[in-house]
């Protein structure tokens, strides 16, 4: 059951700390910087020279996440909506990995990427949640993300998951490629194991709901996030419009000036992701919205006084890496989209139109 909880939704967002101890048991160890994953021992990737992941939705948000963390590293890496991979599939060869992120194992857009991925010679790994899925049946390889069940159609705690899982996988894939451990692999490491403790925290204090209900009767919901958390930016609009059925979009902070500003108005508020890294660009980006009139909800730590001077409202986030701190602004979103539908009386658990997994293509 719901355990107590209105919805299976934000049941499954307060199980994320679980779900993430559950995600990271025994495979990361911050002191000395070890990395153990099971079925991926040290050079279990040597052969790769790129990776490409397809994914579709909410998964693709996570996909994304994964490619930048293997850029960061020096691997080339994209991410595919599964669908379009599909469709015209980039160039592969037995040394690029071919990565489906997919929290059912079962989604048809999916699984024809990796079927087609691997017809063409590439390697194929499905990063799932379901033990026994067709796609962990299907690839070469499978790591799963050990979430627990979700039942909500919204994904929340196997988003986090995926992203931990990416991390950890990210971190294994550019040692083996790159022949070193990664510049600040431990820092790294230390901000994940204290994801569980932070996630938490952001449970425990948010205002979510008070900043749900400010600006329930808006026009329609931005957000903006650049570099590791453009993703969030996405994924925050996708949460939002699922279950709320109001009109929400994404954006990367820099490309708002290069239309969508047109859309920004007083009744327009712009939710802005920050994570501590390149903040002054993405500050800028949230003036411009700001001179239009829109209201400006940041999602930021403590620290960042900046942002905080110019920001109508924060969601905070504990301070932490900023490779990580995009799990810990989703979380705050998550609750936002969750507040916003309650408050209208959607039926967030089922939302009109969609199927918690999409088996046709
Ligand atoms: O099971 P999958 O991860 O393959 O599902 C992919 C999408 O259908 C899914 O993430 C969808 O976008 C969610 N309902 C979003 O909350």
């Amino acid at each position: 059951g719901k355990g107590g909880y209105d919805h299976y939704m934000l049941k499954e967002i307060h199980e994320q700390p679980a779900a993430l101890r559950q995600t990271l048991r025994g495979r990361a160890d911050p002191a000395t910087g070890d990395i153990h994953l099971e079925d991926f021992p040290a050079g279990a990737f040597e052969d790769v020279d790129r990776v490409q992941f397809v994914a579709c939705g909410t998964s693709y948000h996570a996909g994304l996440v994964g490619a930048q963390f293997l850029s960061d590293g020096g691997v080339p890496a994209q991410a595919f909506l599964a669908s379009e991979y599909a469709t015209a599939q980039p160039p592969v060869d037995e040394e690029t990995l071919v990565i489906g992120v997919t929290q059912s194992g079962e989604t048809a857009d999916t699984l024809s990427a990796l079927r087609r991925a691997n017809a063409s010679g590439a390697r194929t790994l499905a990063v799932t949640n379901v033990v026994g899925s067709t796609a962990a049946r299907e690839c070469d390889d499978a790591l799963f993300i050990r979430a627990g069940p979700e039942i909500g159609v919204a994904a929340t705690k196997t988003f986090s998951s995926q992203v931990v899982s990416l991390a950890l996988l990210g971190e294994r894939i550019v040692r083996d490629v790159t022949g070193g451990r990664t510049d600040d692999a431990r820092e790294r490491l230390q901000a994940l194991s204290d994801l569980p403790g932070h996630v938490q925290q952001i449970l425990d204090y948010t205002s979510a709901r008070r900043v749900a209900e400010n600006y329930r009767d808006s026009e329609a919901y931005f957000f903006i996030g650049r570099g590791a958390v453009r993703p969030v930016a996405l994924e925050g609009a996708l949460k939002f419009k699922e279950i709320s059925y109001e009109h929400a979009e994404g954006f990367a902070a820099g490309e708002l000036k290069h239309g969508p500003l047109a859309l920004v108005t007083p009744e327009t508020p712009v939710f802005a992701v920050f994570t501590g890294r390149n903040d002054e660009k993405t500050l800028g980006n949230v003036k411009e919205a700001e001179a239009r009139g829109a209201p400006v909800v940041a999602v930021a730590s403590d620290g960042q006084e900046s942002v905080h001077q110019y920001a109508d409202e924060v969601l905070t986030i504990p301070d932490t890496h900023p490779d990580v701190a995009g799990v810990l602004a989703n979380v705050q979103l998550q609750l936002l989209s969750y507040h916003a539908a309650d408050l209208l009386d959607r039926a967030i658990d089922k939302p009109r139109n969609l199927a918690k997994s999409v088996t046709v293509e």
